[in-house]
């Protein structure tokens, strides 16, 4: 269908569960075990409601702010995924980049450690010299590789690092598990460089093949421990407890990024928005709330309306994974800008309607949450 008949970011999901090979279908769609945690990400926002101000003059609404330190025109960003060739074999990540410097909003992306292209591909592929990538590192057991890639990233231009700590080994993903991931045309760059690993994810689901790259072993000593080696912000991305992010804030961090990998790893981890709401009073309790420590949250985010709600609760920005990969994947780079359009208007669009004009504006008493805890968990 012509990419004018797509009207909102469901959209481009229900268009890719039908064109998409049943490979890419699963490894991109799955959640972890009975897929809680993948569906209370999402229903998570349907029990946050607003408390709209009226008769404000809304003519002008600015959806402009700051992340670490970078001014960008929206609050969310593209977050890290894995292995985009595997829906658009030619463009693969260089199409999300293409995408979101296309047009006047320009959104920032952050770029796996298990990407199918290279990171310098990826990074040629930007738009304008200041459009903002950032980059998602999966620790190496050999600290020495990680080192590297980190000076690399740091040289090539990339604003900051995300260390994803949700992920000592990957999850239990059965639709992924039950297809055999047989080949690895599309797998990552990176494992594509070493011979030794071509043949890692052989008869395996495509999670199971990747997680040969993550040390377990990676602990709070190895983060302080990267602050020696670079000058970029770093960011734990897949922190799931208040007590994590008051940590963080302690160590000094430029912030955390509060998830849980898209409900793909531990099943009945609760949803980030949740989390979001009962980790900003415990910064504010100890005094570590402060412009220096940024709170980023993904996971089930699909509307401008769930973008609001989490930036009211405190989140300076907000990811979206799968929406993303859906519009790559069907339509390339144009997918992508459509997507960031389409989210942007929302966004403006129930601004206006909630009564601010200017994302620091947004606050808790915009909120109704007297319904966010009632979980009401079904399973499948
Ligand atoms: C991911 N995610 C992820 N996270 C990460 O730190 N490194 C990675 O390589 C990947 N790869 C990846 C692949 C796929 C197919 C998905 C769906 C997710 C997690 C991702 O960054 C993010 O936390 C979630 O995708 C957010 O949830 P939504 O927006 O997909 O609901």
């Amino acid at each position: 269908p012509p990419l004018a008949n797509i009207v909102n970011l469901y959209d481009f999901e229900k268009l890719a569960s039908k064109i998409l090979s049943n490979q890419a279908w699963a490894y991109y769609s799955s959640g972890s075990d009975d897929e809680i945690s993948l569906r209370e990400n999402h229903n998570a926002y349907h029990r946050i409601f607003f408390k709209p101000k009226v008769l404000v003059d809304v003519s002008k609404v600015d959806t402009r702010t700051k992340m670490l330190g970078s001014q960008t025109d929206v609050p969310f960003y593209v977050t890290a995924t894995a292995l985009m060739k595997l829906g658009n074999p030619q463009g693969g990540e260089m199409d999300i980049a293409k995408g979101c410097g296309a047009t006047d909003v320009r959104v920032p992306q952050m770029i796996s450690t298990l990407a199918s292209c290279s990171i310098d591909e990826i990074a040629d592929a930007k738009v304008h010299d200041d459009q903002i990538q950032w980059y998602q590192l999966y620790v190496n057991s050999d600290r020495k590789v990680t080192k590297e890639l980190i000076q690399h990233v740091e040289a090539l231009g990339l604003k900051a690092l995300f260390v994803t700590v949700d992920a000592p080994s990957l999850g239990h993903r059965e639709k992924d598990l039950k297809i055999k991931f047989s080949t690895m045309q599309s797998g990552p760059e990176l494992m594509q460089s070493k011979p030794e690993h071509k043949d890692a994810g052989a008869e395996k689901g495509a999670s199971r093949a990747l997680s040969k790259f993550i040390d377990p072993a990676l602990s709070w000593n190895d983060i302080v421990e990267f602050k020696k080696h670079t000058k970029l912000p770093i960011v734990i991305k897949g922190v799931q407890r208040a007590e994590d992010v008051v940590k963080a804030a302690e160590l000094g961090l430029a912030g955390v990024v509060i998830s849980n990998h898209g409900g793909r790893q531990l099943d009945f981890s609760r949803s980030p928005v949740e989390v979001l709401a009962e980790s900003v009073p415990e910064l504010e309790k100890r005094g570590l709330r402060s412009d220096n420590f940024q709170l980023f949250i993904d996971g089930g985010v699909r509307r401008g309306t769930d973008i609001l709600k989490a930036l009211c609760l405190g989140a300076n920005g907000v990811g979206l994974g799968r929406p993303f990969i859906y519009a790559n994947s069907c339509y390339g780079k144009e997918g992508v800008a459509k997507a960031i359009s389409l989210l942007t208007d929302e966004l403006e669009m129930s601004m206006r309607l909630l009564g601010v004009t200017s994302i620091d504006q947004l606050g808790p008493e915009l909120l109704d949450l007297s319904a966010l805890r009632n979980r009401n968990v079904s399973v499948a």
